[in-house]
């Protein structure tokens, strides 16, 4: 193994979309980011330099960070982030992990643009359990804003759009002349937000199918009769997404830097934060520059208004012997319907844990700690002189696990928690509910209190505990799944359901054998998942929805586990550059 070295400067690119220019924030002026690339076992060194006036931090989504948790990048929970002209380096082993994963930036929505993929090949004289590809091809999904300003705050900003819509094209100003965080946090003041994006896009283009932008179109060239290997990142915001190939079979052999089982599939489902690698097997006799379109398209079920447009990029065939031939077909896939949440389930289903003896299945049998956390939407009092997007009488959109909506501190907890030993001066408190404020029926008839509180709790974990967690969507207003994202483990994904937990049934159905590993899981809207992970990370971990809008409102909370008793089951002391707040 070897370290390799990257640098990444934060810094401001003119992008044009859709017809629109915009300022937005880059590492190293690519949109998006540049691609990590490392084989199992490398040491990882990236220094982050911040030339803009946005403070930043970046978090290696997926990476385990073995004792390295000062690296792991959420700002406040892990570090303070980087200032302006402030750098940090970050530092840190892949270990036991290999596949496709993704950096993004890890504070406010800065991660709408600052995103890229990491890429972590078998060792050096290891291969991947299925055949060689051919080429690799990355695709990552995002989104991207250009009226980014309208959606916000309905009362202040429709007048703001107004008036620059008068002067002929709307929103001419550009985007950062209103700074995004300024934004969100006047929007998640009244319980509104930017959920609403203009376009999705494939490696950050929309493609053929919004207005001004087909000259913007992700297209990859393939040879007949060949595999290719999709390493497919989902970093949209707020969006989970069904995504196809028209007329070819896709193989998934990999999710979030693990192997499964393989599968074929013609439609995929991704949320956000996840990853896959699939594997594409060419047409043997497709004619010469025949072409199909991939699509990509939200899966949502919740209420209100949602951005339902697809993302279109071109699969082309291309033989080197046949130059003048220029037939062309355009295939479009078919996707399912918006809510097809039974597709959803079946699909999740078919991920299984590879579980051989080079990739066991390390699953814990016996649990020390089981936990039962509701995790949605809820509400919380509207500030006063404020006027609030939140179902009845002027109330705010928060969000909860166990009717706690996480507050993010001003120093990151994991510094408060190193330093020192006296309880009454940390800033988060251990009292955790464990179990929701009101038991109810989670998926049928909400409740009247579905009322929130706010708080920088943790849950302590000793080391080496086996944790087992279900997670019971609510229904509050409406059901909807929430990708959970748990830094610093893999977990495995040991049950999944619809409707309440049973406590009583559910658990003699639980797979022990070959589950899934992973490192964010869908929450299936109007149901549960139990997943199981070995707290043998010492640090404080970030547990949130990877839908940013839901995050913000505050569903989100972090495990403190402590050190183990070897040396090498300690948290490494802090880095002598960590940020200070
Ligand atoms: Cu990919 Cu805490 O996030």
């Amino acid at each position: 193994s070897i370290t390799r070295h990257y640098t990444f400067n934060i810094e401001y690119l003119n992008v044009t979309r859709l017809c629109h220019t915009r300022t937005i924030l880059s590492v190293n002026g690519k949109f998006p980011g540049p691609r990590l690339i490392a084989r199992e076992g490398d040491r990882v060194v990236v220094k982050v330099n911040n030339h803009v006036s946005n403070n930043v931090s970046i978090h290696w989504h997926g990476v385990r960070q073995l004792t390295s948790g000062w690296y792991d990048g959420p700002s406040y929970v892990t570090q303070c982030p980087i200032q302006r002209n402030q750098s940090f380096t970050y530092n840190f082993t892949i270990t036991g992990q290999r596949g496709t994963l993704l950096w993004h930036a890890h504070i406010s929505w800065l991660r709408a643009t600052l995103y890229g993929p990491i890429i972590i090949l078998p060792k050096r004289n290891d291969s991947y359990p299925f055949p060689k590809p051919h080429s690799e091809i990355p695709i990552l999904f995002g989104i991207i804003y250009i009226h980014i300003i309208y959606i916000i705050n309905i009362k202040v900003l429709i007048y703001v759009y107004i008036l620059i819509c008068m002067h002929g094209s709307c929103i001419a100003g550009e985007w950062f002349n209103v700074d995004p965080e300024a934004i969100i946090s006047q929007a998640l003041q009244t319980g509104g937000g930017p959920n609403v994006s203009d376009a999705y896009t494939i490696n950050g283009l929309p493609g053929l199918f919004y207005n001004c932008s087909s000259q913007d179109t992700y297209r990859v060239k393939v040879k007949p009769g060949k595999t290719y290997l999709l390493r497919l990142i989902n970093a949209a915001l707020n969006d989970e997404l069904f995504f196809s190939i028209a007329n070819h079979t896709l193989t998934v052999v990999e999710t979030d830097a693990t192997y499964v089982k393989p599968f074929d599939a013609t439609t995929l489902v991704i949320a956000p934060g996840q990853t896959m690698n699939v594997l594409l097997n060419t047409h043997p006799h497709s004619p010469n520059a025949t072409t199909f379109l991939m699509t990509a398209r939200p899966y949502f079920t919740g209420r209100g208004t949602f951005d339902n447009s697809t993302v279109a990029g071109i699969l082309q065939y291309h033989h080197h012997h046949h130059h003048k031939d220029n037939f062309t077909l355009l295939i479009t896939p078919t996707l399912p319907p918006i809510n097809a949440t039974n597709f959803v389930a079946n699909f999740t289903s078919k991920f299984k844990s590879l579980a051989n003896s080079k990739f066991p299945a390390n699953v814990p049998k016996k649990v020390d700690k089981k936990f039962f956390f509701t995790v949605g939407l809820g509400t919380s009092p509207c500030p006063q002189n404020a006027t609030c997007q939140g179902p009845n009488n002027n109330t705010k959109f928060a969000a909860s696990v166990n009717n706690v909506s996480f507050a993010l501190p001003s120093v990151a907890i994991l510094q408060s928690y190193f330093g020192g030993s006296n309880n009454n001066n940390k800033n988060y408190q251990t009292d955790f509910p464990t179990s929701p404020l009101n038991p109810f029926n989670y998926t049928g008839t909400p409740p009247n209190n579905t009322m929130v509180s706010n708080g920088t709790k943790v849950v302590v974990l000793s080391f080496n505990a086996s944790v087992e967690v279900v997670l019971q969507d609510t229904s509050i207003l409406g059901a909807e799944s929430h990708p959970l994202h748990l830094h610093g483990y893999n977990f495995f994904v040991v049950g999944q359901g619809f409707g309440n937990y049973d406590p009583n049934k559910d658990p003699s159905k639980f797979n022990l054998v070959d589950p899934i590993e992973r490192n964010t899981v869908g929450v299936p809207a109007a149901g549960w998942v139990a997943i199981r992970f070995l707290a043998d990370n010492p640090g404080v971990w970030f547990m949130h929805c990877h839908l940013d809008v839901h995050t913000s409102w505050g569903l989100r909370m972090a495990w403190l586990v402590l050190d183990g008793p070897g040396p090498n089951q300690k948290l490494q002391p802090p880095p002598s550059d960590l940020p200070q707040c």
